[in-house]
């Protein structure tokens, strides 16, 4: 094996992590990327390909000749079911028929999501199982993982940065159901997990959740308690009505899909935020390739918001 591997999603929050993590561990990279250039402060990719899930070409060079792939594209945001399912479901068939028709099919790595486990919550979980029955289709005769993680944050993310940002100067602005429970996962854990992966790959066709090692998970409340104790002082709590954030995520969608951009508040994203159980069921992955996730929810919440603050 020559540690080469063809990865997508490079300039997003997970996959520049990742993009990181692979270089310093010395393993040679193929990105995808959709812009013209390199993104200045990425590292140095061995390679750079350009072009998009959508160019079959573009796909066939980032694969040719690598040992894996890591797919780590996908769309987080979208106005349609049909933005959700051409990158998550019909970019995962795309990306696994064109690794499958190599001479040496590559080991291939989807990232998936929890929400694949609740199809009918909203577009993007169904998207997402989409992608991964895909995988199951085109990839017959490819040793296949699929990562399921929980919600994932760090340096790099926006997702959580503003609720924690908050908690920071001593408001927790509550938008999801108080007694909802949810695995965490920082996002250098994940990294880490994927290049145990590479090193140590678990039998084919395997699906894995995996978490930061809290068992069942955590509520508002205890992240919050997490927040008062760095802060040393309290975090107040503040409700945002649900019909008032119903009024808005509708609005917001309505917005997106007149001025053309890809929200991330909609109704289905509050359906995904009031669904009681987002914890990950068992220790499988870590069983899988004895991979130990390392950072606290404290050390975590600390280490985002002091890559934020420079
Ligand atoms: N963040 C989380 O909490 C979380 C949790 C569980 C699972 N996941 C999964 O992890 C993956 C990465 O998430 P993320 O948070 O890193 O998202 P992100 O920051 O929005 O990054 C998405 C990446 O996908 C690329 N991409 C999107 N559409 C593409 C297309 N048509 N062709 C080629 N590249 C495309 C983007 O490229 P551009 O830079 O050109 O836009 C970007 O590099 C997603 O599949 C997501 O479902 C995320």
């Amino acid at each position: 094996m020559d540690r080469s591997v063809a990865l997508t999603g490079a300039t997003g929050f997970i996959g520049s992590t990742l993009l990181r993590r692979l270089h310093a561990d010395g393993w040679r990279v193929r990105a995808l990327v959709r812009a013209r250039r390199q993104p200045r402060s990425l590292p140095p990719a061995a390679q750079w390909i350009t072009g998009s899930l959508e160019d079959p070409a573009a796909l066939a060079r980032l694969v040719s000749g690598v040992d894996a792939v890591i797919h780590c594209a996908g769309a987080v945001r979208g106005a349609s079911s049909a933005q959700f399912e051409r990158v998550n479901a019909a970019g995962v068939a795309a990306l696994v028929r064109v690794a499958a028709a190599q001479e040496r099919v590559p080991r291939f790595l989807l990232l998936s999501s929890l929400a694949a486990r609740e199809p009918t919550l909203s577009p993007y979980a169904a998207s997402k199982r989409h992608g991964e029955q895909a995988l199951d289709r085109h990839g017959e005769t490819t040793h296949w993982t699929v990562l399921r993680p929980p919600a994932v944050y760090g340096p790099g993310d926006r997702e959580l940065l503003p609720l924690l940002r908050w908690m920071a100067r001593g408001w927790a602005v509550m938008v999801g159901d108080r007694s909802a429970r949810f695995s965490l996962l920082y996002v250098e854990d994940l990294a880490a997990a994927i290049v145990h992966w590479l090193e140590q790959p678990p039998p084919a066709g395997t699906v894995l959740e995996l978490d930061d090692g809290r068992a069942g998970g955590y509520c508002w409340a205890d992240v919050v308690a997490v927040a008062a104790r760095l802060r040393g002082r309290r975090v107040r709590q503040f409700t945002v009505p649900a019909a008032a954030l119903d009024l808005i995520a509708a609005a917001n969608l309505r917005a997106a899909r007149l001025l053309g951009y890809a929200p991330m508040l909609t109704p289905w994203k509050l359906g995904e935020l009031r669904h009681a159980d987002w914890v990950c069921k068992d220790d499988a992955a870590r069983r899988a390739f004895a991979w130990r996730p390392r950072v606290s929810l404290a050390d975590g919440i600390e280490l985002t918001l002091r890559s934020f603050r420079g």
